[in-house]
């Protein structure tokens, strides 16, 4: 039976807020808010960014940390206690997207571990003997370094290192995730401090800042800016893949749950913003235009910039070394979490202990982290993108987050806002809450936040009719059925997978009344 002592408690409030921060601040908060905003136009990203971390965000948060410590369930059965079936259906569906965000997530940490090694050396030199994709030849060195790396076979010895650390963590339960992240969380802010003071002294550092902040009304008007906003603060508050839910479900029923997701979100922001200070004033400072692409702009823009610290081979190194230090520590809180979500939802499902799940949920993760770190070449030309394990991670990215992460994030708005009722979430809530949440929370829960994100995946839906995402890639020897492959995997395997879990058994658990 999953009752409390077997499902663990977090040890206090702080351990709690400490973790869902840990969760929230990861690779999205240092280099995909700096790369979107570049991607956007700079100063056109911040204020939709805001708008949406205000409209959506701390709402859907407010939701999501309700379900679990209202139900004190892991995801789909928090849902299937609101709305039965379909509730749990949903709920499932969510997850797998979330597992494969998380394999992928974890190959890029596995990556990020291959640079790590390289910052302590031979990311730095000039000459790069590169076989496999004669174009980088005369490129920057650390994207040489990157391609040369995932064009070999090493990094899938880096994959199972990452999934091991993480299930060493999870194996013991919340109290250990707790731990972990009283360590990391202090130590991430104080690699950012570092980094942000380098960047600001540097020359013409400055101006990096003015170019971030300096709002331009102009370029606001393109839809696509807003959807980018919706879309970044869905992926760094961590939402709508039930992770948050599941870490609220280790929470005592009366936990503050206005005022903890006010606190999570303002330090995940206040994190992203200064991230985003750090790189803008950095890659301006030397004249480096940042690239749209996120894996880019981790694995070769910000190490160009770090090559080229004043100061000699020892200071680049130490800034190297402690900016991919920084990425794993808050990249492995945040992959836990993406973890511990279907690992919750099994235990209350199936009441099967965490030793039992480590090994099923650890082999499949390994399986699929390990297809993302395939290196086999498909495009030397670089056109798209490089390897197959590359041009899989996109491929699946495009479904899994652009699709998964904002269905999850309506699912959980309908069914709390139609089939249990806004109002009915929002006084229970209030029973416990420091601040009293207002009703115009149901009007967001029920109307708003359902529009927007129904605008947002209907236009994206649209644009699919031009073909299916990646039929136009350069990908040799699997054209034309890798796009569809991934498509199929993501809504058919995905449904399939998640009917069966549904329709496997009841709940094993007494129900009390909500
Ligand atoms: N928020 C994390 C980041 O910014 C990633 C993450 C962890 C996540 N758990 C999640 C994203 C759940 C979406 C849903 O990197």
């Amino acid at each position: 039976m999953a009752n409390t002592e077997a499902r663990g408690q977090w040890q206090s409030r702080l351990g709690f807020i400490l973790a869902a921060a840990g969760s929230a601040i990861g690779l999205g908060n240092i280099v995909f808010f700096g790369a979107n905003a570049y991607k956007y136009g700079a100063g056109a990203f911040y204020l939709p960014y805001l708008i949406a971390l205000f409209t959506i965000g701390i709402p859907v948060m407010i939701v999501e940390l309700g379900l679990g410590s209202l139900t004190r369930r892991a995801f789909p059965p928090s849902l299937h206690r609101l709305a039965g079936r379909f509730g749990e259906f949903w709920g499932w569906f969510a997850l797998v997207s979330a597992f494969l965000v998380t394999m992928y997530y974890i190959t890029i940490l596995s990556w990020t571990f291959g640079m790590l090694i390289g910052a302590l050396g031979t990311l730095w030199q000039p000459e790069q003997a590169l076989t496999a994709f004669p174009a980088v030849k005369s490129l920057p060195n650390p994207m040489g370094y990157f391609f040369d790396m995932i064009s070999g076979w090493l990094p899938l010895a880096f994959v199972v290192i990452i999934w091991v650390a993480n299930l060493v963590i999870i194996l013991r339960g919340v109290s250990q995730i707790e731990r972990i992240n009283r360590i990391f969380l202090p130590l991430m802010w104080l690699f950012m401090l570092f980094l942000i003071v380098r960047g600001l002294t540097l020359p013409q550092g400055l101006e990096g800042l003015y170019l971030l902040f300096t709002p331009n009304f102009e370029a606001m008007k393109d839809i696509a800016i807003w959807k980018g906003a919706f879309s970044q603060i869905f992926f760094t508050l961590s939402l709508g893949f039930g992770v948050m839910t599941a870490y609220a479900s280790y929470l005592p029923k009366d936990a503050d749950q206005v005022g903890n997701p006010l606190i999570i979100s303002f330090m995940n922001c206040c994190f992203e913003f200064l991230a985003g200070i750090a790189v803008f004033t950095m890659l301006f400072s030397f004249a480096i235009v940042p690239q749209a692409s996120t894996l880019s702009m981790t694995f070769f823009v910000i190490p160009q910039g770090i090559a080229q610290m004043p100061g000699g081979m020892l200071v680049v190194q130490g800034f190297g070394v402690l900016f991919f230090v920084l990425l794993l520590l808050a990249g492995i809180s945040s992959s836990v979490s993406l973890v511990e979500a279907p690992m919750s939802a099994l235990i209350d499902k199936f009441g099967m202990s965490r030793r039992h799940l480590v090994p099923l949920i650890g082999g499949l993760g390994i399986m699929g982290s390990a297809a993302f770190a395939l290196p086999f070449v498909v495009d030397p030309g670089l056109d798209s993108n490089g390897t197959l394990g590359l041009t899989l991670l996109d491929l699946i990215d495009h479904w899994a987050f652009s699709y998964g992460l904002l269905l999850g994030g309506l699912v959980e708005c309908v069914i709390v806002g139609w089939f249990f009722g806004a109002d009915k979430l929002r006084a229970r809530i209030n029973q416990h809450a420091s601040l009293h949440l207002p009703a115009l929370f149901d009007v967001f829960v029920k109307w708003v936040i359902p529009a927007v994100l129904i605008y947002i995946l209907a236009s994206s839906a649209w644009q699919e009719f031009g073909g299916i995402y990646g039929h136009n890639y350069v990908i040799k020897g699997f054209q034309p059925w890798l796009p569809v492959l991934c498509f199929l995997i993501w809504l058919a395997g995905g449904g399939l997978l998640s009917a069966l879990l549904t329709f496997s058994r009841e709940y094993p658990l007494q129900e009390e009344q909500l």
